[in-house]
């Protein structure tokens, strides 16, 4: 088969490249910045660089790669500093999220493939009311803090625009928190160094349900996706939505921290906002039921305990 693969130098790419040509598919892949075409071209795809707001260059790239499938894995989260500034620290991926994918599908369809795959996200999204955890089929959040107002809208539109095309079979894949080498949540990365340092409290009772996902299991599950001919959204998590009062303890423990202080929420609320504190006390988790019944995947990490005890040895 052949793939086309808009952003493909991040945490997802570099576990999703090397499965694909593995597995014998042509994968062309880009990044914006040529210092990463041999990492690659090593991976054994055809390196681009190309921006995907550019829709010029991306346009005749993907015409140039001919590919059956194209996969939207570009973001701009790699430097998210702060929970507080939600949707400032998310203007580029929601640009990405929005003119990136309109403009990819565009040249999706002038290239002749026929399918789509892109990612999303779940977790905060969720509607914050009724049970702790929802399916694909639950509406997502109404009324979500102010400062996640725009990214939720990008989001949505990103989700419409590939499950409503006509002439493409379009599968959206909403990935639960990411954990694994090349994240956030890996020696170095921003969430592992504040759990280390002791500096990501609990905030409130810490009701609010995270669905994590180990990063070899979104790279799994994303070939999966890539494979079979399926339309619709999946949820991309694991099979334990655990509260913050539960797992932020746990992580600690599994990476040699002192265990978290807790904090009120108003001290919350001036430390990480709004959104911080939603996530914190209020979202709601998610099910992974329909992608294991329909796309047959199951997670080679089902529960994030034991993922979270090989944290402190990923790089
Ligand atoms: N789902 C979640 O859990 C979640 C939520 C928030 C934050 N995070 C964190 O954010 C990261 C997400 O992983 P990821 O693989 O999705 O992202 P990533 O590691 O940041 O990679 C993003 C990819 O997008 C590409 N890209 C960036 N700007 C682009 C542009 N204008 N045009 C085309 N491509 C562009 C990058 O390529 P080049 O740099 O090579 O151009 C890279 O290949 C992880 O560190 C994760 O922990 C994750």
């Amino acid at each position: 088969m052949r793939i086309f693969i808009a952003g493909a130098t991040g945490a997802v790419g570099k576990r999703l490249v090397p499965l694909l040509t593995k597995a014998g598919h042509s994968v062309t892949a880009t990044t914006t910045r040529r210092a990463k075409v041999e990492g690659l071209r090593s991976m054994g795809a055809d390196a681009v660089v190309a921006d995907l707001l550019d829709k010029d260059r991306i346009t005749s790239a993907v015409m140039a790669a001919r590919p059956d499938v194209v996969v939207h894995q570009a973001s701009g989260l790699a430097s998210m500093r702060s929970l507080k500034h939600f949707d400032d620290e998310f203007r580029t991926t929601n640009r990405l999220r929005t003119e990136g994918t309109e403009t990819l599908i565009a040249a999706a369809r002038l290239a002749g493939a026929s399918r789509f795959v892109a990612q999303s996200y779940t977790g905060w999204p969720n509607e914050r009311a009724g049970g702790r955890l929802k399916t694909e089929a639950d509406r997502l959040d109404p009324n979500p803090p102010k400062n996640m107002t725009k990214t939720l809208n990008a989001i949505r539109k990103l989700e419409e625009m590939v499950t409503s095309s006509s002439d493409l079979v379009g599968a959206v894949l909403r990935y639960g928190s990411f954990y694994g080498q090349g994240t956030s949540l890996a020696p170095g990365g921003e969430l592992f160094e504040a759990v280390r340092r002791r500096s990501l409290p609990i905030v409130g009772k810490g009701c609010g349900v995270w669905s994590w996902i180990h990063i070899d299991d979104v790279a799994h599950a994303t070939k999966c996706a890539i494979e079979q001919d399926v339309s619709g959204v999946f949820n991309i998590v694991d099979d334990e939505p655990a509260e913050v009062s539960i797992w932020l303890p746990y992580l600690a423990e599994a990476i040699g921290a002192k265990p978290p202080f807790h904090v009120p929420e108003w001290i919350g609320r001036i430390a990480v906002g709004e959104s911080g504190v939603s996530m914190m006390t209020k979202i709601r988790g998610s099910s992974n039921a329909k992608v294991k019944c329909v796309l047959g995947w199951k997670p080679i990490y089902p529960s994030w305990r034991e993922g979270f005890q090989g944290l402190a040895n990923a790089k």
